[in-house]
């Protein structure tokens, strides 16, 4: 079942892919049957990603309404609708209005495809099913190319060969639910906890389905309760994470990717490749470097960490950039080959790092009550920016040449090495709990990583966990009169498990009357709240002490008999007396 829900994730990607690439091998014969300019040109090209723009505000605005699965299949019907139109267009306006309609269905797409997979992957499996969707987008490139090489002289079978996965996309959204935690947040609780055991393929009464459906109504529960605002994202402690996500985005499409893949046959025709099939052919090698390079970074990405890897990337595509920069202004003799070698150079040294790591740390960075927001409005951006790139190129390059826009991607690229070196955290092999930890915390985000925060540098199973810390200046437990039973009930709500614990309070309360260290944790947390005799806690509150609190609700939660019956292992077996 997982396996259809990453196939159809990945025709998703493949479309997005297939539609901006598609594009390149199109142009040439466009230019000779409708005869454009570049300003023509770059708002024809560039509809898809304006087209792409509205489509994810529009995806994020319905998405809690119709569900997933609705405006995937309205996605493809936009895929279909569009190739069509694109195929018998009858002049450069019907040509530039079907390319807007693709455009909406590859923002929807590219919204909805991901949260599906987010949604129904058990999370062993998520960061895995993500990498193919990432995966799909480069295949669906190197595909338009391959198509482009095939139909060179026809770009009408060109776009219409676009339908056939859009089709393929359609039919297999159709036999599938929607997730269950959309069915969960609409109320639909019966229709959710059957979705999650098909998925699953077990029983509702397994205790695994049953353990993951409590979690995902509390989840469901908490979501609907606290909506986030756009005001939260600029808030001290998510703000870091915004200028993160969002200023990934904005390198990424900066760094002219984008001016390549939809118009690589015209850089190499301005780097002297004469024959239209041999610009094609260079471009269908540049989609093969992209592919394999994704893949070699998929296999990196956890080993050599975020960090270096977007270093990598960033000092690669500078390079290439400058090199082709520096041979298209001196007129270089050897201009062909430079192009060649630079742009395989910045394609992989892009795939490798720069294009797939923004779509990773988007979902890392972000604390889960702004998530969806955060990756909403990090979209925007990568759209957005997307736009500007594909519109601008012809017009820049006609006003500047290839050497004047190159040199500018190559700037920016620099750029991105300082934005790395300086604000962007190492998040790889810490768990999303830790960083929102730290986020709460209030020290920098770029402090984040293995070396900063060691205990973190991997999610660490609740049976492995270190004893609590010793607090470095526990205050004496009976400096102050304090009511305990009406501090633990206002810290609980706090946790993730407030639910399941609730029924365990007085225990708890005992606990932390008895416990030195959580009676000392308790008593400076009430200190930041001023919490004498009751009263609210807030989360900011927590303080250091937040992780020791969290990690005690954590253990007692883990040994309660709600736990431990949803595993099978209560009532226990021998013990039972
Ligand atoms: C970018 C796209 C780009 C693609 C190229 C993605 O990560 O967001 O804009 O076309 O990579 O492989």
């Amino acid at each position: 079942m997982m396996y259809l829900i990453a196939a159809i994730a990945g025709i998703a990607g493949a479309l997005f892919g297939f539609d901006e690439g598609v594009i390149a091998g199109a142009l040439a014969p466009l230019r000779r049957d409708l005869g454009i300019d570049p300003v023509a040109e770059g708002m024809m090209t560039a509809a898809v990603p304006f087209g792409a723009f509205l489509g994810a505000i529009v995806a994020g605005r319905l998405a809690l309404a119709f569900g997933r699965r609705r405006l995937l299949l309205a996605a493809a019907v936009l895929f279909v609708v569009g190739a069509l139109l694109s195929a018998l267009a009858f002049g450069l306006w019907t040509l530039t209005f079907a390319r807007l309609i693709i455009g909406l269905g590859v923002g929807v797409a590219a919204m909805m495809a991901p949260l599906y997979i987010s949604e129904c992957a058990p999370a062993a499996q998520r960061g895995m099913l993500v990498s193919i969707y990432q995966l799909a987008i480069t295949l669906g490139i190197l595909g338009a190319y391959v198509v482009g090489y095939a139909f060179h002289e026809s770009w009408r079978w060109m776009f219409a060969v676009g339908a056939v996965p859009a089709i393929a996309l359609f039919v297999g959204i159709f036999g599938l639910s929607d997730t269950p935690r959309w069915l969960a947040v609409r109320g639909r609780e019966a229709e959710a906890r059957a979705a999650l055991a098909r998925m699953r393929e077990k029983s509702e009464s397994d205790p695994a389905v049953k353990a993951e459906f409590a979690e995902i109504l509390t989840g469901a529960t908490q979501d609907e309760n606290r909506k986030a605002r756009l005001s939260d994202l600029l808030t001290p402690r998510v703000r870091p994470a915004l200028i993160v996500a969002m200023g990934l985005f904005l390198l990424q499409q900066l760094s002219g990717i984008n001016a390549v893949i939809y118009y690589a046959p015209t850089v190499f025709e301005l780097s002297g490749f004469g024959s239209t099939t041999t610009q094609i052919l260079a471009t269908a090698g540049i989609g093969v470097v992209n592919v394999l390079m994704t893949i070699v970074g998929m296999a990196l990405i956890d080993r050599l960490g975020r960090r270096l890897l977007l270093l990598i990337g960033f000092a690669g595509t500078a390079v290439a950039l400058g090199v082709i920069a520096i041979g298209a202004a001196t007129g270089s003799e050897m201009m062909g080959k430079l192009a060649l070698g630079g742009l395989v150079l910045y394609i992989a040294s892009f795939a490798i790092a720069i294009g797939p790591l923004p779509w990773v740390m988007m979902s890392e960075v972000f604390p889960l009550d702004v998530r969806a927001l955060g990756m909403s409005i990090a979209s925007l951006v990568n759209w957005g920016f997307n736009f500007l790139v594909v519109f601008s190129f012809p017009v820049l390059v006609a006003e500047f040449g290839l050497a004047g826009v190159f040199g500018l991607y190559a700037v920016v690229c620099v750029v991105g090495l300082a934005f790395t070196q300086w604000l962007v955290p190492e998040t790889s092999g810490v768990s999303l709990e830790e960083i929102e930890r730290h986020l709460d915390s209030g020290r920098p985000l770029r402090d984040l990583g293995p070396c900063a925060t060691s205990a973190a540098s991997r999610p660490v199973p609740p049976e492995e966990r270190p004893a609590m810390a010793t607090p470095p200046e526990a205050t004496s437990p009976a400096a102050a009169p304090l009511d305990f039973a009406l501090l633990v009930a206002a810290v609980l709500p706090l946790d993730h498990y407030h639910r399941e614990l609730e029924p365990l309070l007085p225990d708890l309360i005992r606990i932390v009357v008895l416990n030195d260290q959580l009676n000392a944790a308790f008593r400076r947390i009430a200190e930041r709240a001023g919490f004498t005799e009751g009263g609210e806690i807030e989360r900011a509150h927590l303080g250091d002490d937040g992780p020791a609190v969290h990690t005690f609700f954590e253990y007692v939660y883990f040994a309660s008999p709600a736990f431990l019956s949803t595993v099978g292992e209560w009532p226990l077996g021998g013990v039972r007396g």
